[in-house]
């Protein structure tokens, strides 16, 4: 079921049609505020009342020209204005092709040194999402590239890849924003663990790593409350208290465990997505778990 959804994220028939498709509009909205900055900013603004801070990504992937990344280097430098005025402690997450690795490397440089730049006179925060593993050598250079103008800037790294635990000792010395997750994309074995335990496994090893080292802002994004109460213990054990690290989880994904998290004192941060191009996005998230089909089927016998 996982490949079945993964191909059909990327399959550009299915990519046109669906999302006319009514019932997968209404099910989306559990994912999703809506496909405006406004949306996501009301969400933001809900979250804060129950202790959640927040974390803003716009939708869209793999560009076909350096015009749009610009309009989304533009979109993200109104929405860290926005933030500001609002007063919201939230942060923004962009996706490298979004400012056109694939295009040209030095336009996507230029593009996230100025959302650092921006990130840094307001005050706030960028983070760089990891994407699909060809990408991965070229998204830690350009970290480093940005890192190196001592811009309040962090990176993701997908616990699944074989070099993460080797990136993760590269990049400590340099005192990074680390967002530790499983991993979306399907990769081949000689790239990355593809069973579910051992990824698990290794994700622990690398947040219990993380956790134990100092000059890292970490952040362990996962919905898995098993491995999170395994960490909390070493977190415990290293001394840590509990907002010296963060939980991240997706708007909309066990949001009775986000408040609670909060209530209890840690750092719990949300996901939250918006924007047109939604369609690859969401089918990776059922892929994530496919019972979420459920939730789209009963959709279709929904009113509005
Ligand atoms: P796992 O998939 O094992 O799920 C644990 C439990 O959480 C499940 O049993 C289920 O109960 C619940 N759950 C998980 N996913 C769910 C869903 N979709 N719907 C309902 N329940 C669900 N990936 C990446 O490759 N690059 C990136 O930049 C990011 N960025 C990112 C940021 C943040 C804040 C989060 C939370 C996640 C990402 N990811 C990501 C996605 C990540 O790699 C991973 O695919 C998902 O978080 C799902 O894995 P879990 O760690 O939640 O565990």
């Amino acid at each position: 079921m996982r490949d079945a959804l993964l191909w059909a994220s990327r399959n550009e028939t299915l990519k046109t049609h669906v999302p006319r498709w009514g019932f997968v509009q209404r099910a989306l909205r559990q994912f999703m505020p809506g496909e405006r900055l406004e949306d996501a900013l009301q969400a933001a603004t809900m979250l804060a009342g129950n202790g959640v801070t927040s974390m803003f990504t716009k939708l869209g992937e793999n560009l076909t020209d350096v015009a749009q990344a610009d309009a989304v280097v533009e979109h993200y430098l109104g929405a860290f204005e926005r933030i500001a005025a609002l007063g919201l402690d939230t942060e923004i997450s962009v996706k490298p092709t979004q400012l056109g690795l694939d295009l040209n490397l030095e336009h996507a440089a230029r593009g996230l040194e100025t959302l650092a730049a921006k990130a840094d006179e307001m005050g706030n925060w960028l983070w760089i999402d990891m994407e699909s593993s060809e990408y991965v050598q070229p998204t830690i250079d350009l970290y480093k590239r940005v890192k190196a103008s001592h811009h309040p800037v962090g990176i993701c790294l997908q616990s699944y890849l074989h070099r993460t635990p080797q990136d993760i000792k590269d990049l400590i010395p340099l005192q990074p924003g680390i967002r530790l997750v499983k991993g979306a994309y399907k990769e081949p074995a000689s790239v990355a663990i593809t069973k579910r335990a051992e990824n698990d496994e290794a994700f622990f090893r690398q947040a219990a790593e993380l956790l134990s080292t100092d000059g890292v802002r970490l952040a362990l994004a996962t919905h898995d409350l098993t491995l999170l109460d395994r960490l909390e213990v070493v977190a415990r054990v290293a001394g840590r208290a509990k907002d010296s690290y963060e939980i991240q989880m997706l708007f909309g994904i066990r949001m009775e465990d986000q408040y609670r998290y909060a209530a209890k004192g840690y750092a719990m941060r949300d996901l939250t997505a918006y924007g047109e191009q939604w369609y690859p996005w969401y089918v990776r998230r059922l892929a994530e778990r496919p019972a979420n089909l459920a939730f789209v089927a009963r959709n279709v016998f929904a009113r509005n």
